[in-house]
């Protein structure tokens, strides 16, 4: 079955929001998904051998900074399945009867994708517990002293959750799924065959030295390698210009404030506070989210990730610090021994 094609309205809770721009570019089967080698291969192994054996696959939690292509591989996943994939995210499902109406009108091995499955609140969460092993739901009825627990069969459901915080999902959760994959920042030779990918998709005449560009550029994340092509589509556009080579890319980044190593002006102003205010730390990372205005755990899962792949900031001990090489970077110069 074709999970997109289906006119079936969403089921309560499930996202029903149009499916966004992100969508004509996303790879839909194995084959057309770029990197993540290792990630491809044991959910490939494990795609074969349930199908073979008729089972549901196993529970699968994907984590790992944002725009990666974690909820890609769960439409990818359910693609390859043969069924529907049913979008949600934790803040959709405050109230238990959100999960229940989700739970309870699940076909029959439909994938279930959780997003951002770290906010899921208790009573969510422990009613997906039963659901994830025995596929069953337990409601209380009743209440007081005349409340009992009724157990409801539910359709054997593989769940994916997402997270770009595996370390703030509480054990019982994380400890149900039979497979936890980490994605990694991506390889240049990969973002570049994404780009070039997605400029074909585009009808966009790239140069290879273009692409390349764009990937260098995309701080290692295929959602922003997509979203800076559309940036340069447009300037190529408004010049008039088919061909679009390596210095339009330059030119377009630049007036979109990404420079050449990829960081974005929030990168930028991180490192510049903590170079400016406390000489390049170590610096804690309250101090640092207070400072920019940004919740802690943004600053720790969305825009750190990158630095920290990049060696321009460390975690320490005693706080966050700035690299020689970050420093480097924002044109300080190297700092003298003590
Ligand atoms: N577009 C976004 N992510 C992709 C990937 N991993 N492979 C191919 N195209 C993509």
């Amino acid at each position: 079955m074709d999970p997109s094609a289906s006119a079936e309205e969403p089921l309560p809770g499930e996202r029903s929001d149009s499916p966004g721009r992100e969508d004509t570019l996303r790879p839909r089967r194995f084959a057309d998904y770029i990197g993540q080698s290792e990630l491809k291969q044991v959910l490939g192994i494990a795609v074969t051998a349930t199908r073979s054996r008729g089972e549901p696959l196993d529970h699968v939690l994907l984590h790992g900074p944002p725009g990666l292509g974690k909820t890609t591989m769960a439409l990818v996943l359910a693609e390859e399945l043969g069924v529907r994939c049913r979008i949600t995210s934790a803040p959709a499902l405050e109230r238990p009867r959100d999960i229940i109406g989700l739970l309870v009108n699940l076909q029959a091995h439909e994938v279930l994708f959780i997003d951002e499955i770290h906010r899921l609140n208790r009573v969510a969460e422990e009613l997906l517990y039963p659901a994830m092993e025995d596929y069953r739901l337990d409601l209380t009825v009743g209440k007081g002293t005349t409340a009992r627990t009724r157990s409801l069969p539910i359709a054997p459901l593989p769940l994916v959750g997402a997270t770009t915080r595996a370390g703030a999902l509480r054990s019982p959760l994380r400890d149900r799924f039979g497979l936890v994959q980490r994605l990694e920042f991506y390889e240049l030779e990969d973002l570049q065959a994404i780009v070039e990918r997605a400029a074909g998709l585009l009808r966009l005449q790239l140069e290879a030295d273009a692409a390349l560009e764009v990937a260098r550029r995309c701080r290692g994340t295929p959602r922003i390698a997509n979203r800076l092509l559309r940036r340069v589509r447009d300037v190529a556009s408004v010049q008039g210009q088919e061909r679009i080579g390596p210095e339009l890319v330059h030119e377009a980044l630049s007036l979109h404030r990404v420079d050449g190593r990829g960081l974005d002006a929030s990168d930028r102003r991180l490192l510049t506070l903590m170079l400016e205010g406390y000489g390049g730390g170590p610096v804690g990372l309250e101090t640092l989210a207070a400072g920019l205005g940004e919740d802690p755990a943004t600053l720790e899962a969305v825009i750190e990730p990158f630095l920290l792949q990049q060696g321009l900031l460390q975690r320490t001990s005693r706080g966050r610090l700035v690299t020689p090489a970050g420093r480097s970077h924002l044109g300080w110069p190297a700092q003298q021994a003590a």
